[in-house]
């Protein structure tokens, strides 16, 4: 849309939003793009070392909870568009601290929409608030079945019942003061560039070190992959094309168990380290459970792909087998994290497990 020039990412230092970034800065070199994160833990500007010089580029260091800084940053900038990503965003974290959840991911979202619906009060002619959220809103499913738009709000754990709020203000938003908005739920990404603490980079940087590879239970908890990078397509394509109102479900159509996806990810490792087969696999480890641990996530994006013609491109083995050739080859960016705060987390999580 042609009016929507002046565009806020929010979280865009972290492990989507990066990608995010850097596919709307490639895109449209006639907009300006302002990337506000706070720089937690999990933001790291490394991840846009390739683009920070770009003219269309701005980074401000802003912390979504402080209103202040919020508006400030609207008055700046006088936004057209918002693609807001910035969130705490692991489910382990928000079981032993959940408070943080509650400031980012709500308080977070309604500072900013505030803050538009203040601006934008008068015309929201050509403006836009895209809220990315997640499938784990949806709850947990049986064997059977897929997350649809329909699907009824069941969240489970603090980090998805947090994220659910903030869904349920943005639509109460557009429904109430007619804020122009749209979400979309995704499932879970893997790709270059996630903190280790989450399944797949943790695993790549374990058996890289030699190290156990903690798996939950039995590993029999299913989760729905898609590729980074589709994700950042889909969201490119839904805040340009999406209705308002609307919201899209993103997916794979990729399920794993989790034992077979680390089986799996310990093969291609095996090849990649030259090691012999089955060294890898001998690293698993079955670990106590997460508390409420959702059993199986699946997402139906049928509406996506019929009415924006979206599709995910890797297969699964070729995107995992990117994904581990970046870690590998990107050793730097992994040494930096796992040399600072990182190594306190993992101790904390994990021993005694
Ligand atoms: P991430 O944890 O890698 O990055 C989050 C980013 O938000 C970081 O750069 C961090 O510094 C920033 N941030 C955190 N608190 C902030 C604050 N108070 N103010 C400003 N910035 C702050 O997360 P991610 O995995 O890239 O997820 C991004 C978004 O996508 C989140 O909203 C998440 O709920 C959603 N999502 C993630 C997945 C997934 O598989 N990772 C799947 C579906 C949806
Ligand atoms: O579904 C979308 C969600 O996917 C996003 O909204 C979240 O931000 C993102 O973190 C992710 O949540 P999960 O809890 O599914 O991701 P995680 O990588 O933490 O775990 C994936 C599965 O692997 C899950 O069943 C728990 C299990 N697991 C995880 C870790 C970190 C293990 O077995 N061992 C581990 O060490």
């Amino acid at each position: 849309m042609k009016s929507k020039r002046v565009i806020l990412i929010t979280g865009g230092a972290g492990f989507i939003g990066s990608h995010v970034v850097r596919t709307i800065v490639s895109n449209y070199p006639d907009y300006r793009i302002v990337n506000a994160d706070k720089l937690t833990y999990a933001g790291n500007l490394e991840n846009l070392k390739d683009i920070e010089n770009k003219e269309n580029y701005v980074f401000e260091k802003t912390d979504i909870v402080d209103k202040k800084a919020v508006v400030d940053l609207f008055d700046k900038y006088l936004f057209d568009g918002i693609i807001h990503l910035a969130a705490e965003s692991h489910v382990d974290r928000s079981i032993t601290g959940p408070d943080e959840f509650v400031l980012t991911n709500i308080v977070g979202t309604v500072n900013l929409l505030n803050a538009a619906l203040a601006r934008w009060k008068g015309s929201f002619d050509g403006k836009l608030f895209y809220h990315i959220s997640t499938d784990e809103v949806y709850g947990s499913l049986g064997r059977e079945g897929m997350f649809t738009e329909e699907t009824a709000y069941d969240p489970k754990s603090p980090y998805s019942a947090s994220k659910a709020s903030s869904d349920h203000m943005v639509r109460a938003y557009n429904h109430t003061f007619g804020i122009p908005v749209v979400i979309s739920n995704c499932s879970n990404n893997y790709g270059p560039n996630q903190f280790p603490e989450k399944l797949i980079p943790l695993a790549i940087n374990n058996i890289k070190n030699n190290k156990p590879v903690p798996v939950y239970g039995k590993g029999e908890n299913i989760r729905d992959w898609l590729y980074v990078e589709d994700h950042a397509s889909a969201i490119d394509l839904i805040f340009h094309n999406g209705k308002i109102g609307e919201t899209y479900n993103i997916g794979g159509n990729n399920e794993w168990k989790n034992i077979d996806l680390i089986s799996l990810l310990c093969r291609i490792m095996d090849k990649k380290l030259n090691r012999p087969a089955g060294t890898s696999e001998k690293l698993i480890t079955f670990v106590k459970d997460r508390p409420g641990h959702d059993l199986r996530y699946a997402i139906d994006s049928s509406k996506l792909q019929k009415e924006l013609g979206w599709s995910p491109i890797p297969s699964f083995q070729t995107g995992l087998e990117k994904t581990v050739a970046w870690y590998l080859s990107n050793s730097k960016w992994l040494e930096n994290i796992i040399s600072g705060d990182y190594s306190k987390y993992y101790d904390s999580m994990y021993s005694g497990r």
